[in-house]
């Protein structure tokens, strides 16, 4: 496995050798982070899931959906522009949480073990406390900061320090109900009362929205990839169409790439046109397939990416508004989503990327449940060509309609060959996440590196927009030299705060092999 905290390890090797499959530590690992990694993982959030198991391919998409009371125009100001901070803050930026519907579908589906004992690790976490690592903490200070007078969420996360050891009473009761009701104990009686009384007077979500919802098994995105059949997330994820359309685009562009050393300047302008067209088609054709005739099939066709890729200019930045019309943005920088990779013994794999969005969410937590809320509704297009909090601009396919699901970016990814799976990977970053994927992907295949080297190297992105800016992270810097060559091409760098978190396994010749990015909190464990 490879999980981005060490309670949550912990959970999944219990669950193994309780005899439970990958499915089971999956599940144990989503409640595990809900209590020991709050700033991501959660029960108050929502994500994907994506499974091989038994030797066939399934997609859980338990996102968010926005409240029966949601408007297309809810977040915009009596002239039409958006309320900045609306959606990112506070109880009116809640999307209706889907992890525990999510869960409770597939471990009924696919677990071995009883629904009480995937449970029972998280509940000890928030009963008996965890030890705070020194990031968590930076990582709730920074949080602190932006939800200062706006929620209560100090009342609940003040104490969090380093080398204290944290417990959450409230949030144990709320686990314990879940565990002897399974989804109910979420969605209708005490926790949905409690839920819909912190919204009331505040926020939309009401015991309806919650008693109404339901994750859904959809068809993953699939495609034939340099001999690997990649399965990833559909609709409403842009990430999975993403993914695919960089893999193949850069394959088509084997010819421009021969001799150009990975992350050279030539390097980085390559890809970013090729993430130019992959963003120009996100920003128009992608949303919930529930609501809108998402064109799947024809994005990640062959003969439409050759001609894509065929658009590509070798020399220079092609012109951003010759791909796509749209205004320039800049980013706020948070980003906060979080990914784990599990395989077991019988070759069954789980890819899970689940999130709050922002750092704690919309830093509102449930009032005598500790259920930390997530700030979703910031995926939605609030106003088209307007951007989000990742900079990523959107069209009427991503605008706001009740119990609509916003568009992602998250890409839980499995690779197989021949049946087998040989590649389980993910990451957090908001609209960075298929970009890194795809990077990290490419370095293991293209470049023949070791997976902790693969997942280690310098990563950087572009999305169209901010026109011709190449965003670097912290973690390895674009400096000196190359950084001259590149703005040499015409491009602005830009510094995030924001790093990534790939948790990745690879199985080469029946032996697995995992990675955590040492960007992130992350362990790798094998359990015998
Ligand atoms: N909230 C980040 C994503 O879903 O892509």
């Amino acid at each position: 496995m490879a999980v981005p905290d060490r309670y949550s390890a912990d959970a999944a090797e219990q669950i193994f050798k309780e005899g439970g499959n990958a499915i089971d530590a999956a599940v144990a690992i989503a409640f595990a982070l809900a209590v020991t990694y709050p700033d991501a993982g959660n029960i108050g959030g929502g994500g994907f899931m994506t499974l091989y198991v038994d030797g066939k391919p399934y997609f859980l998409d338990y996102r968010e959906s926005a409240p029966l009371a949601a408007t297309r125009n809810m977040y915009l100001d009596d002239k039409g522009e958006v309320i900045k901070g609306m959606s990112l803050v506070g109880y009116r930026a809640v999307g209706v949480p889907g992890t525990v519907d999510g869960m409770w579908q597939a471990q009924r589906r696919f677990g071995k073990l009883k629904w009480k004992q995937v449970l029972a690790p998280a509940i000890h976490y928030a009963r008996d406390g965890f030890v705070v690592s020194a990031k968590l903490q930076k990582r709730r200070d920074d949080a602190a900061k932006d939800f200062a007078g706006k929620t209560n969420f100090d009342t609940y996360f003040g104490d969090l320090k380093e080398g204290v050891n944290f417990r959450q009473p409230d949030l144990a009761a709320v686990l314990e109900r879940i565990s002897d009701q399974g989804a109910k104990g979420f969605y209708t009686g005490k926790t949905a009362d409690l839920i819909a009384a912190s919204m009331r007077g505040h926020g939309l979500i009401t015991k309806a929205d919650l008693a109404q919802y339901k994750a859904v098994w959809r068809e993953p995105v699939q495609a034939q990839w340099n001999g690997y059949r990649v399965i990833t997330a559909p609709p409403p994820s842009s990430g999975g169409v993403g993914l695919v359309q960089l893999l193949k685009m850069k394959a088509d562009l084997a010819s421009d790439f021969k001799g150009v050393p990975l992350n050279s300047a030539q390097y980085v302008h390559l890809i970013a046109e090729i993430e130019k067209r992959v963003f120009a088609d996100r920003a128009q054709y992608l949303g919930d397939p529930d609501f809108y005739k998402v064109p799947v099939a024809q994005l990640i066709d062959d003969a439409y990416l050759a001609k894509r890729a065929a658009e590509v200019n070798p020399g220079a930045p092609s012109d951003t508004k010759s791909v796509l019309a749209g205004l320039g943005t800049s980013m706020p920088e948070k980003a906060e989503t979080t990914h784990y990779s599990v395989v077991d013994k019988w070759g069954n794999a789980v890819s899970n990327t689940y999130t709050l969005n922002g750092a704690f969410g919309s830093g509102v937590v449930v009032d005598r449940a500790g259920i930390v809320l997530n700030d979703e509704m910031d995926d939605f297009s609030s106003k088209p060509g307007t951007a989000n909090m990742f900079g990523v601009v959107g069209s009427d396919a991503n605008a706001i309609e009740p119990n609509k699901r916003p568009l992602s970016s998250m890409a839980p990814t499995i690779l197989t060959r021949d049946g087998k799976v040989v590649l389980v990977i993910g990451t957090p970053g908001g609209s960075r996440i298929f970009t890194s994927i795809f990077q990290v992907i490419n370095n293991i295949y293209d470049y023949d590196m070791p997976l902790p080297d693969a997942v280690a190297a310098m990563r950087f992105h572009h999305q169209l927009l901010p026109e011709n800016t190449i965003f670097w992270e912290p973690y390895k810097p674009i400096a000196g030299e190359l950084a001259q060559q590149i703005e040499a091409k015409g491009y602005k760098l830009e510094g995030q705060s924001f790093n990534g978190d790939i948790q990745v396994i690879r199985i080469d010749g029946g032996k697995p092999d995992a990675a955590a990015d040492p960007r992130g909190r992350g362990v790798t464990r094998v359990v015998q």
